[in-house]
């Protein structure tokens, strides 16, 4: 297992909070000091403005920039150009729909998506398809609540133009198949788009060898920091589309009655960037990279595991996704509302989730009001795992109370 002793050094969280249990890496990840410290390098050593001043600071600052782009298309083996810079996974995820969609999509057409997606991954699509009369089809889960080949088989025909679904469901911890699911929706000329928000944390994520069309996800899931995300798009598909926002920067010439837009990735990116955000997400996936995702992988797996097998043996909780490939564990007290149950957890300082984790029809679907949901990554251990079991008993233990004294 990775040395957690080490690692947490490598996050000043834990300096103010040393007995924290932070189990929400799913909502966002914890900061490591090298992400924060090359983004105060950006504002206190080269904090000028990238691709317009002609001076050595700017120079400076645009090539930090362009090395960081450079990481993180290498990061998911894609190219410079086809890395647009968001605000997030779902400003990304919207703008596809808003380029690609508004120009493709016709009336009668059918898009493809799951009761598994974030809300970010079906309600720009779901919108869209109102507005154009377009069809909005739903893969019917498994009896486990999983996307499957069979299933997407089910409802692909020659009107889909458009899948859009989750990498990794932010609620299940299921890893959809997405590799088969495009092979097929390419042979039936329907694009696909990826909410990889989750996925890129936890496994390698190649566009290459997936042969995704479009691929989103965001930087402060994965070490680095908020306000920053990154749109994945193969440069032939982005080539023919046009911008979304226009001014500052995405332009090449402008006249009185026309302007000439900016090559890929340019075009997408309008107005100053989020320049020590975009910095520090290099970093970030420098440190991602030095651990490897067999490590990541394996470590919080065990710790998933271990906790798993103690939780299922407390009488009174519920535990939805048993098989996740991913260290997901979402659950419920019995009877007691989510939002109860996670003040009893932050009451002995376990970090958890709970409510629909912007995913309500998988919420819905599980026919509750919404979820526990504890996920362990790099700075977790086998004591946080512990803390978190025994909170779990004791807070059947006093709900059992309460709602005895209730009855009494
Ligand atoms: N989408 C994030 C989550 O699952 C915020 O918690």
């Amino acid at each position: 297992m990775l040395d957690v002793n080490k690692i947490r050094k490598m996050f000043p969280i834990y300096d103010k909070n040393p007995d924290l249990v932070y189990l929400d890496s799913c909502a966002t990840s914890l900061k490591p000091q090298r992400t924060l410290v090359k983004m105060e390098e950006y504002y206190t050593q080269y904090g000028v403005n990238v691709h317009r001043g002609v001076y050595k600071l700017s120079y400076k600052a645009s090539d930090e920039y362009d090395i960081a782009r450079e990481k993180i298309a290498r990061f998911i083996n894609s190219n410079f150009e086809e890395v647009i810079f968001t605000k997030n996974a779902s400003n990304a995820l919207n703008l596809i729909a808003l380029t690609y969609g508004e120009k493709y999509l016709q009336e009668g057409d059918v898009v493809i998506t799951s009761e598994l997606e974030h809300h970010s991954s079906v309600l720009p699509w779901m919108r869209l398809c109102q507005k154009k009369k377009a069809i909005l089809k739903y893969i019917p889960l498994n009896e486990e609540g999983r996307i499957t080949v069979d299933s997407f088989k089910s409802i692909l025909s020659d009107k889909v133009k458009v899948v859009a679904l989750t990498y990794v469901s932010n609620v299940m911890g299921y890893i959809t198949p997405i590799e088969k699911i495009i092979k097929l929706a390419h042979e039936n000329k329907a694009v696909v788009i990826v909410d990889a928000a989750q996925a890129v944390t936890h496994m390698k994520v190649d566009v290459k060898a997936l042969d995704v069309d479009f691929l989103a996800f965001s930087g402060h899931k994965m070490l680095g920091p908020m306000g920053i995300g990154v749109l994945y798009g193969k440069a032939k598909i982005l080539n023919k589309l046009d911008p979304l926002e226009y001014g500052g920067d995405m332009n090449e010439e402008v006249t009185l009655n026309d302007v000439k837009v900016k090559d890929i990735p340019y075009r997408f990116e309008v107005g100053t960037p989020a320049i020590a955000e975009v910095i520090g997400l290099g970093e970030a996936v420098d440190i991602l990279s030095g651990f490897g995702f067999d490590a990541i992988h394996e470590h919080t797996m065990k710790l998933k595991e271990y906790a798993l097998e103690k939780l299922k043996k407390i009488k009174g909780i519920i535990i939805y996704n048993e098989t996740a490939e991913t260290p997901i564990i979402s659950f419920n007290i019995e009877g007691v509302h989510p939002h109860d149950a996670a003040t009893i957890f932050d009451n002995k300082d376990v970090a958890l989730r709970a409510g629909h984790h912007c995913a309500q029809l998988i919420t819905k679907w599980l026919k509750t009001t919404g979820t526990l949901r504890g996920s362990f990554y790099i700075y977790n251990d086998l004591h946080d795992a512990d803390v978190f079991v025994q909170t779990a008993k004791e807070a059947v233990e006093f709900f059992n109370r309460f709602v005895g004294e209730k009855n009494e």
